[in-house]
């Protein structure tokens, strides 16, 4: 549902509508980026409600500003102590507040903005409710994008691509049939450890592995992007954004970032989409569709480019690659498993309590079981009858494929630690 506004003057073209927006993960690298694009377009959106988990001083100040009719904490014990600071703005918490946050009938627009498996619930009550979605967590999707396909088709929801690879590819098809894709290339920088030898893997430091070359991002994306599994999970979002079999998504290492993905076409023709490696261009791709919002961005200046390289990926440096294309091509409960393990692997390094390299045996090691888990499968339980580790057909399965991955991370994890 759109409302109508009226504009007394301004320099632009007056807008007749505001879309109003949910902000899930307000207070997150994608969700500051969010609002800096609103605070840039006040003509054309409003702040309705924003999300955060703990950082509930940043989100007072978020609310300062924007002023959202609702907003949702992690707890109620923090929803009571800002209620009494911005009696304005109603409060509320956890799983049941980012629901009703994402599917309330005045918003129109949701930025799922949350990390991890926490995205799943909210981001799905919004494609249930029929909002258009701009969609940059991609776990919920790697976890049951099947689901969100259907129940999109179903209630009309728009999935946005908002990761910075599938909007490229959203902005190259450009509405062209998915008949037509021959391959998609998602690009990869290689993150930090693309030149770093291999023998010198096991001494990588956290600090390390959060520095990376050319995005600004949350630390849990960031670790993905060290690993490459970042781009194993974006293998999964690709397949079912845009209805292309795993085999047809290539992965090419191109360590500028400039140019984001590229759609080759049955007919032998590339396009690609560019530009500096900015989160607010694909996010305000999203938050302006159909129409192109006028940024002001640092713009690219393609004299200053000395040249673009692309490079094949070395599966010995980047093992969670491979580990996660095999993931995306199995297809059940799979993806889900190896999302559940991965978080769990990627928070431990986070706690210091396993090295670097560790991420990618502990996934090694819980894909093996999956293996095994599946055969016994086979003799144990009938053939067709539906197991969450078979496939996923409800958001329920997901769920306890996602427990399952990390139930077996955690033992693997247990003895490293
Ligand atoms: N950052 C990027 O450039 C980028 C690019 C492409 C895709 N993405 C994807 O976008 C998503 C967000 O990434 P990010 O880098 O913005 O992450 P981030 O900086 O870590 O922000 C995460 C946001 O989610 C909230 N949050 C964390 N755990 C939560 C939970 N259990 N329940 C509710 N809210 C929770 C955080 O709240 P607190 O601040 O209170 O912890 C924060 O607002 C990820 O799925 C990532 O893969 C990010």
């Amino acid at each position: 549902m759109k409302s109508s506004v009226s504009i007394s003057s301004g320099q632009e073209a007056p807008s007749s509508f505001l879309t109003k927006i949910t902000v899930l993960g307000a207070t997150g690298s994608i969700g500051l980026s969010t609002l800096d694009i609103v605070r840039q377009f006040p003509q054309k959106f409003q702040i309705e409600a924003l999300s955060c988990k703990n950082s509930t001083e940043q989100l007072a100040e978020q609310i300062k500003e924007f002023g959202p009719r609702l907003a949702c904490v992690d707890s109620s014990g923090q929803a009571r102590e800002l209620q009494e600071t911005f009696p304005e703005t109603e409060f509320v918490w956890g799983v049941e507040g980012l629901t009703q946050i994402s599917s309330d009938p005045e918003v129109d627009l949701v930025l799922a903005g949350i990390v991890g498996a926490a995205g799943l619930l909210p981001t799905f009550s919004a494609v249930q409710a029929g909002k258009t979605v701009a969609v940059a967590n991609k776990e919920p999707l790697v976890m049951a994008g099947k689901l969100f396909v259907q129940t999109a088709k179903k209630s009309g929801a728009k999935l946005l691509p908002t990761d910075s690879e599938h909007n490229a590819i959203f902005q190259a098809l450009h509405n062209e049939p998915t008949e037509r894709i021959a391959r998609l290339i998602l690009t990869a920088s290689g993150g930090p450890f693309r030149d770093r030898p291999v023998e010198e893997f096991e001494q990588i430091t956290q600090a390390e592995a959060l520095d990376h070359p050319n995005w600004k991002m949350g630390r849990k994306i960031t670790i993905d992007s060290a690993t490459m599994m970042n781009k194993g999970l974006e293998i999964v979002e690709a397949h079912w954004l845009f209805n292309t079999p795993v085999e047809n998504i290539d992965v090419v290492l191109h360590r500028e970032s400039i140019i984001h993905s590229m759609v080759e076409f049955v007919d032998g023709s590339f396009l690609a989409q560019m530009g500096l490696p900015d989160m607010r261009v694909p996010i305000a791709y999203c938050l302006g569709w159909p129409e192109r919002l006028p940024l002001k961005i640092p713009r690219l200046e393609p004299i200053s480019q000395n040249a673009l390289h692309f490079e094949s990926i070395d599966p010995q440096r980047f093992p969670c690659l491979p580990l996660s294309v095999k993931a995306a091509k199995q297809g059940g409960g799979a993806p889900a498993v190896m999302n559940g393990a991965n978080e769990e692997a990627v928070a431990a390094f986070l706690n210091e309590e396993i090295r670097f390299v560790e991420i990618a045996k502990t996934l090694a090691s819980v894909m093996r079981q999956l293996d095994e888990t599946l055969q016994q499968l086979e003799t144990d339980l009938p053939a067709g009858t539906p197991h969450f580790l078979r496939d996923i057909h409800s958001l329920e399965d997901a769920e306890h494929a996602d427990q399952w991955g990390r139930e077996q991370a955690r033992k693997v994890l247990d003895q490293v630690s």
